[in-house]
């Protein structure tokens, strides 16, 4: 398989085929990916709550997504790296290129991602990009905002906020941001974004129309505790191994069978 690249996103949006991504969080994990050609495998700071426990993705530190990244990047070889940047690290652009240094650097990152459209944040994707570290956008239910949203809730859904989610999204690519993650949004809001925009949408909650779709391993694999969230869907359910549930995901990216109806928001 040849290996994912950055430019290559924005040519499989280009020729209409569909992004496939999940995150991942340790080697073993990623070689799966890896094995069922999925493109892009995400660090997600979710690992606060996936594999930490945590009620939310707040308590992650740096070190410790520099330590899952170093791990997943030696389960990958062609499929495309990104890691979250975790929260706090955008607080000043010094802070977001040394985070950046660290997750590209010296984890093996190809990209990082970034939540939110703030003027600090803009400033921070322009930075990251000048130094040839490419950036993954992230707007709609950044879960970093998760006390400014009193919970994790779907955005966008009054015309205003969907607005402003339209011109957030060409801001950030403006910004340089060569990816986009759009999450909790009503479909028809993921349709607008991803026509506006040149670069690839990912959609997590954010209906069909998007360039791709990410979701949480352990989400799509049923192992998460709790309720699954209403965008997701076991894939393990009626299926053998873990390897053939990622392969089921990825072909239904593809062909657009995921996301169905029933997960998305409108
Ligand atoms: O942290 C994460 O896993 C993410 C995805 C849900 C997009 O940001």
């Amino acid at each position: 398989r040849k290996p994912v690249t950055v430019p290559g996103l924005r040519a499989m949006k280009a020729q209409g085929q569909r992004i496939t991504m999940l995150t991942a969080y340790d080697a073993s994990f990623a070689w799966q990916l890896e094995a069922a050609g999925i493109d892009v495998a995400l660090v997600g700071d979710s690992l606060g709550m996936v594999v930490q426990g945590h009620a939310s993705t707040l308590p992650v530190t740096l070190d410790q997504m520099v330590y899952h990244t170093a791990a997943v990047a030696r389960g990958l070889s062609a499929t495309l790296l990104v890691a979250d940047l975790p929260f706090m690290a955008d607080r000043d652009v010094a802070h977001v290129l040394a985070a950046g240094a660290r997750l590209v650097g010296e984890a093996g990152a190809a990209m990082v991602k970034i939540e939110g459209a703030a003027a600090h944040v803009l400033e921070g994707i322009a930075a990251l990009t000048a130094r040839a570290m490419p950036v993954c956008a992230h707007l709609g239910l950044t879960p970093q905002s998760v006390h400014r949203f009193g919970g994790f809730r779907i955005q966008g859904r009054e015309q205003a906020a969907a607005d402003q989610l339209v011109t957030d999204a060409l801001a950030v690519q403006a910004a340089g941001a060569q990816l986009l993650v759009m999450e909790g949004v009503p479909v028809e809001l993921g349709r607008r974004v991803t026509a506006a925009v040149e670069i690839p949408v990912i959609g997590i909650g954010a209906g069909p129309h998007c360039d791709g779709q990410v979701l949480v391993l352990h989400d799509m694999l049923g192992v998460t505790p709790g309720k699954r969230p209403k965008f997701s869907k076991d894939f393990l359910a009626g299926r053998d191994s873990v390897a053939a549930a990622i392969r089921a995901y990825a072909d239904d990216v593809r062909s657009g069978a995921f996301p169905a109806p029933e997960h998305c928001f409108n």
